[in-house]
């Protein structure tokens, strides 16, 4: 990743030797500028709109980011690690002098939709304005309305960026913002068909920033597809943090292909349903924006997931033989026995666990993830369950960093990609170990209390229960 961003930042360098005249035309073509500075809120301010603005920050999880875990409502602070170093998030209470309280709603939308900071240089793109790059003006105004004239102004300095120069200059920024930041134009999600379609894409492609973390990202970490439209990486996939955030199309093994609309709404409200429980990233999405979400807006996501094609056509063949030979006492495959004394007690030896308790871990997408770093991850970690209004209560999954070592992880968990129907292939020692290493510096930090979120609002996870 790495040399990845070195070698963007020598390409950007390139770019600029073509010159300022071409790159403002390029800035033209591709979407980088526009958006008036000065322009004044043009709806007048009034309960109603501040309770709209309120319910467009809970669906951006404004809050991920922008409020650190025990500090000020949006006084900034949480650190986000990036490739080159960690991005700290800003204060966006409306103090005047460390906060945007000198913000004419001008500003806020250029920073919010095109990540233009009013001195005209570049946000780093840990702020997620390729995608509320989408966010219709109704919801901005709101938003803006909500920020300025409701959340209080707290006083608190923004913490500089640890990137070291030359990588901490902005300006290769403004390249990457002209070549890859959508251009922000009006409302392209078109009502006339299907219009809780239209409201599912608008929330999942706009607002929700899905897909900061379900889709991969090019080598100049853009990611590959802003929308359904831009292409079939959109939502297939990807590493945040050690987890993947699953594939979210259509596909029967690796993504929502057996998963029901109602499925969908009952885990985004409730952080679990009869197949999976959230954990890593999803579980602080959930917990922060989504169990915050109208039932319908929850609807109308899962509508919009759900007619999302497959990009592959794997299906599921349930074999009950795993289970009886475990439940016989065969334990004669490999990892098999480590499954019996660690995790049948839970996730049962037929593999379907307790519905909405304990996940299954037959036929299940996140067991089948072409990467198995969410199985090395919450094996080494543990995790519990997100409380939520509705179901408060969290069970958990113990860590067993300290009583299995990385060959006994692999075993297991290629017995789980390969049992009771799963097809993914087994996972390595080396593999594990990469990760436990991540896991222990991690851990390390929590404890000294600097707490990071992932690149894209992941907060870690605090050391696994034991
Ligand atoms: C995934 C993390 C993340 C989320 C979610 C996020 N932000 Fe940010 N935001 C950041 C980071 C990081 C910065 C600072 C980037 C930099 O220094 O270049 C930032 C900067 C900003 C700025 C510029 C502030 C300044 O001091 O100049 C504004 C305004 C802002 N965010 C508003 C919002 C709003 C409103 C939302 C919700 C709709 C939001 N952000 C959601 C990470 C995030
Ligand atoms: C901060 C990163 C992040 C963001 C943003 C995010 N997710 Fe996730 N998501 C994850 C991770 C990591 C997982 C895997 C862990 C799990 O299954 O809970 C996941 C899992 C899921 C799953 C379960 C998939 C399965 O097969 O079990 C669904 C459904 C989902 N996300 C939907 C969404 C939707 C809809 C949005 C936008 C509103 C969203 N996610 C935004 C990180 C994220
Ligand atoms: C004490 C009960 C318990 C034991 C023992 C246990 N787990 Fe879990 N497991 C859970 C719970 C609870 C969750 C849900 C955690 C969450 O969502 O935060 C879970 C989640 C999982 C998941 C994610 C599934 C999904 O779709 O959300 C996997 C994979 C998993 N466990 C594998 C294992 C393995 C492998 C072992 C043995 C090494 C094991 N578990 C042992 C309780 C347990």
């Amino acid at each position: 990743m790495k040399r990845g961003f070195l070698l963007t930042l020598v390409g950007m360098t390139a770019l600029a030797a073509v010159g300022t005249g071409c790159a403002y035309t390029a800035a033209a073509l591709f979407g980088g500028i526009g958006g008036a500075p000065q322009a004044a809120l043009a709806v007048a301010v009034n309960p109603a709109l501040i309770k709209h603005g309120q319910y467009v920050a809970t669906a951006g999880d404004c809050d991920a980011c922008h409020t650190a875990p025990g500090g000020d409502r949006f006084a900034g602070g949480v650190a986000i690690a990036t490739p080159v170093g960690t991005v700290y998030a800003t204060n966006i209470t409306p103090d005047d002098t460390t906060g945007i309280g000198h913000y004419s709603y001008g500003d806020f939308e250029r920073a919010v939709r095109r990540g233009i900071r009013p001195d005209g240089s570049s946000l780093y793109p840990a702020m997620p304005f390729p995608s509320y790059a989408r966010i219709n003006d109704e919801d901005l105004q709101a938003l803006f309305a909500y920020i300025r004239f409701s959340v209080p102004a707290v006083e608190h300095l923004d913490r500089p960026t640890s990137i070291a120069w030359p990588m901490s200059a902005r300006w290769p920024l403004t390249y990457w913002r002209w070549l890859f930041a959508p251009q922000v134009r009006a409302n392209t999600f078109s009502a006339v068909n299907d219009p809780l379609r239209s409201r599912g894409a608008y929330l999942v492609e706009s607002l929700g920033h899905c897909g900061a973390c379900h889709t991969p990202r090019a080598f100049t970490l853009q990611e590959k597809a802003l929308t359904d439209a831009d292409g079939p990486a959109y939502l297939t996939g990807a590493v945040v943090d050690n987890y993947v955030a699953n594939d979210l199309r259509g596909d029967v093994v690796t993504g929502l292909g057996s998963w029901s609309e109602s499925d969908i709404v009952t885990f985004l409200q409730t952080g679990r349903n009869a197949q999976a429980a959230a954990f890593g990233g999803m579980s602080d999405v959930i917990q922060h924006s989504t169990q915050y979400m109208v039932a319908d807006d929850l609807g109308a996501i899962a509508h919009y997931l759900k007619t999302l094609s497959a990009h592959r056509s794997d299906q599921f063949i349930h074999s009950a033989a795993s289970g009886a030979a475990l439940a016989a006492g065969d334990v004669s495959a490999r990892g098999a026995l480590d499954y019996l004394n660690n995790c049948a007690a839970c996730h049962l030896s037929s593999g379907r666990g307790y519905s909405s308790t304990f996940p299954a871990l037959a036929d299940n997408p996140v067991v089948n993830a072409p990467d198995p770093a969410s199985l090395i991850s919450i094996v080494l970690r543990g995790a519990a369950e997100p409380a939520t209004g509705s179901v408060p209560t969290r069970f958990t999954m113990p860590s067993f960093a300290d009583r299995l070592d990385d060959q006994e992880i692999a075993d297991v968990l290629s017995f789980l990609r390969s049992h009771w129907g799963n097809h993914a292939p087994g996972v390595v020692p080396g593999a594990v170990a990469k990760i436990r290493v991540m896991v222990n510096i991690q851990a390390t930090a929590y404890r000294a209390g600097d707490v990071e979120v992932g690149s894209a609002g992941a907060r870690a996870t605090p050391p696994a229960t034991r």
